[in-house]
C-alpha cells in the first residue's frame, strides 16, 4: 500500500489534537500538521510553556516529545491541504440549533466547509478521512462535493475512521485502543486507501485490533457504540430510582449484574446523569436518522435513553430541594465538580450545569469548586444555561472557589457532581465543622464513603433517604386492604 509520509488534521480540538499528536509520537517518519481556524487554540498548542488548550493526562508529555520535530500546529489550512497525502477531518459536528432537524440532527456545516476547502485547494490526489462523528452516508456527500469541485488528475478516496477515545483517558485509549475501525468503499481503490491508513496505525496497534469494514457500517458503528454505552448508564440510573425507593443499593445491584460475563462490569456506575459532548448528541443523531428512515419505534427506543438522563438530573435537583425542607431559597449550596467527568476540564453537557441552573432558579446561592475548569468557562456555561439572568445577577448568586473546603464554608449542603478523586480525600471532619446543621451531602457520583460521613454527622444522600421514605412506602403497602377505622 501507499506509504503515507505527510498527514494533515483539520480541527485541533479534543479529538484532532490528541489523536494526531499520538500518531506523530508513534510514527516519527510521518510529518503531522494540525490546523484550525481558531487562532487562540493554535497559539495555545504552540505555547512555549506548553499551556495546551485542553487538559488531558499524558498529553503534554506527548506534545513535548514531538512538537517542532514531526508535529506542527498552524492556522494555514490551505498550505496544510496542499502538502498532505492523507487528511483527517476532525471538526465539530454539534446538534443543529435551528432549521430542519433542529435539536436532533448533526450540524454538518463544518464538515462541508472543510471538504469544500480541500476540493478547492488540492492539486494532487488525497485520502480524506472522516474522523468527526457523522450520520450514516455522510462520506457519500463528501465524495460528491470533492468530485464535483476537484481539478483534473486529482482523485479523492474517502475513508471513515471514527474515534473511540474517551476524555480524561484519551492518551491511554489512543496508545492501547480496544480497536481501530476503518470503513472504505469495497472497490480496489477504496481497499488500497484503507490499507494505507491501516499501515499508519499498525506502527503501534496490533493488526488484529484494526477492523476494516464498509463505509456505512463504520459510520453507523460509531453512533451505535455511543448509544449502547449511554444506554447502560440510563439503565443503571433507572434502577437507581428503584433502589432509592426500596432500600436496595445500586452499587451492589450493578456489581451483581455486571458479574455476569455477558453484561460485564464496566460503565454501570449510577450517576447524576451522563454528560459530555458525545452521548446526547450522537443518540439524538441516531433518533433523527431512525425517524428519517421511517422507523418511529426505533427512534422512540433510543430517545428514551436521553429522556431517562434528563429525568435523572431533574430527580436529583428535586431531591436536594425536597430534602432541604422544600425550599433552598436564600440557602447556600456547595457544588463540587463542574466538568462532565473527572480528569478533564471539558464542561460540555455537564450535569453540573443543569443542577446549578435549577438551584439558581430556586434563588439559592451556589459555591462552585472544580480542580480543572477555568473560571471564564463557568461564567460562559452558566450564562448560556440561564438565558433569563444577566451575568451580573448570576455573579451575585454564584461564587467560584479554590478548594472544596472553601466552597463548603457556611453552606447547608454539598453536592458532588463530578467524580474527581480528590473529593474522596476532602478533610470531611473539618468541612462538617464549618457547615450549617443539619449538614447534607448529596453524592451524585456515589463517590464518598457514606458510612464514614454519616459517622461524622453528615446526612448523606442517597443512603439516608432509605430511612426517610422507605417506611412511608412500606406503610402504604401494609395498609392496603386494611379496614379504616
Ligand atoms: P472540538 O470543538 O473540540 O474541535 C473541533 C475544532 O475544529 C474546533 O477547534 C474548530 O475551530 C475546528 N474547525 C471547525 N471547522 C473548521 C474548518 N473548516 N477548518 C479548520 N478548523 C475547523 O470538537 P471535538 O470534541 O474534537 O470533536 C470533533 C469530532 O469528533 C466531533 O464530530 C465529535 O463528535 C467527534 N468525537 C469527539 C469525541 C470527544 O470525546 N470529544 C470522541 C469521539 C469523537
Ligand atoms: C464517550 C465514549 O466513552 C467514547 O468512546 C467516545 O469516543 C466519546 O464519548 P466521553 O464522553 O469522553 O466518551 O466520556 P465517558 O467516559 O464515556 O463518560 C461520559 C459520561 O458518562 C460522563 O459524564 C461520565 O461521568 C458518565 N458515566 C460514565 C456514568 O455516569 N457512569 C458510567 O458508568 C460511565
Amino acid at each position: 500500500p501507499l506509504k503515507i509520509t505527510k498527514i494533515l488534521c483539520i480541527g485541533a480540538g479534543y479529538v484532532g489534537g490528541p489523536t494526531c499528536a499520538v500518531i506523530a509520537l508513534k510514527c516519527p517518519h510521518i510529518t503531522v500538521t494540525i490546523v484550525d481556524l481558531n487562532q487562540a487554540r493554535i497559539d495555545a498548542w504552540n505555547s512555549p510553556d506548553f499551556n495546551l488548550p485542553i487538559y488531558e493526562p499524558g498529553l503534554e508529555d506527548v506534545v513535548r516529545q514531538c512538537r517542532g520535530r514531526n508535529l506542527f500546529f498552524s492556522t494555514d489550512v490551505d498550505k496544510g491541504i496542499r502538502e498532505a497525502e492523507l487528511i483527517f477531518v476532525s471538526v465539530n459536528t454539534p446538534t443543529k440549533k435551528s432549521g430542519v432537524g433542529a435539536g436532533f440532527a448533526a450540524d454538518l456545516n463544518y464538515v462541508e466547509l472543510a471538504t469544500r476547502q480541500i476540493a478547492a485547494v488540492a492539486t494532487t490526489s488525497k485520502i480524506v478521512v472522516e474522523k468527526s462523528t457523522v450520520p450514516c452516508r455522510t462520506a457519500e456527500s463528501m465524495r460528491t462535493i470533492l468530485e464535483a469541485n476537484s481539478k483534473p488528475n486529482c482523485r479523492f478516496d474517502i475513508l471513515s475512521n471514527p474515534e473511540f477515545l474517551a476524555e480524561g483517558t484519551a492518551i491511554a485509549d489512543l496508545f492501547q485502543p480496544d480497536r481501530v475501525l476503518i470503513g472504505s468503499l469495497q472497490t480496489r481503490e477504496g481497499k488500497d486507501a484503507c490499507a494505507a491508513l491501516a499501515n499508519v496505525y499498525s506502527n503501534w496497534v496490533p493488526e488484529n485490533k484494526i477492523l476494516t469494514v464498509g463505509l456505512w457500517s463504520s459510520e453507523l458503528s460509531k453512533l451505535a457504540a455511543n448509544a449502547m454505552l449511554a444506554q447502560r448508564i440510563s439503565s443503571v440510573n433507572a434502577l437507581s430510582a428503584i433502589c432509592e425507593a426500596t432500600g436496595a443499593n445500586i452499587d451492589e445491584v450493578a456489581h451483581a449484574v455486571g458479574y455476569d460475563s455477558r453484561v460485564g462490569p464496566k460503565f454501570l456506575k449510577a450517576s447524576v446523569g451522563f454528560g459530555g459532548s458525545c452521548f446526547q448528541k450522537d443518540i439524538l443523531n441516531l433518533v433523527y436518522l431512525s425517524e428519517s428512515l421511517h422507523l418511529p419505534e426505533v427512534a422512540a427506543y433510543w430517545r428514551q435513553v436521553v429522556e431517562m438522563n434528563e429525568y435523572q438530573k431533574r430527580r436529583f435537583s428535586k431531591r436536594v430541594v425536597d430534602t432541604l425542607f422544600n425550599t433552598i431559597t436564600g440557602k447556600h449550596i456547595a457544588v463540587l465538580g463542574f466538568a462532565f467527568k473527572a480528569d478533564t476540564g471539558d464542561t460540555r453537557e455537564s450535569a453540573s450545569i443543569t443542577l446549578i441552573r435549577d438551584f439558581l432558579s430556586e434563588r439559592a446561592f451556589v459555591n462552585i469548586y472544580d480542580p480543572k475548569v477555568i473560571e471564564s468557562q463557568i461564567w460562559l456555561d452558566l450564562s448560556e444555561a440561564c438565558p433569563n439572568m444577566s451575568l451580573e445577577s448570576i455573579k451575585k448568586q454564584v461564587k467560584i472557589c479554590n478548594s472544596a473546603v472553601e466552597a463548603a464554608l457556611n453552606t447547608e449542603a454539598i453536592v458532588i457532581a463530578t467524580e474527581w478523586k480528590e473529593f474522596k480525600a476532602v478533610a470531611w471532619t473539618e468541612v462538617y465543622e464549618h457547615m450549617k446543621k443539619p449538614a447534607f451531602v448529596f453524592d451524585g457520583r456515589l463517590l464518598v464513603d457514606a458510612d464514614e460521613l454519616t459517622k461524622i454527622g453528615f446526612k448523606v444522600y442517597p443512603s439516608f433517604f432509605f430511612f426517610g421514605s422507605v417506611h412511608s412506602q412500606f406503610d402504604k403497602v401494609a395498609t392496603i386492604g386494611r379496614p379504616t377505622a
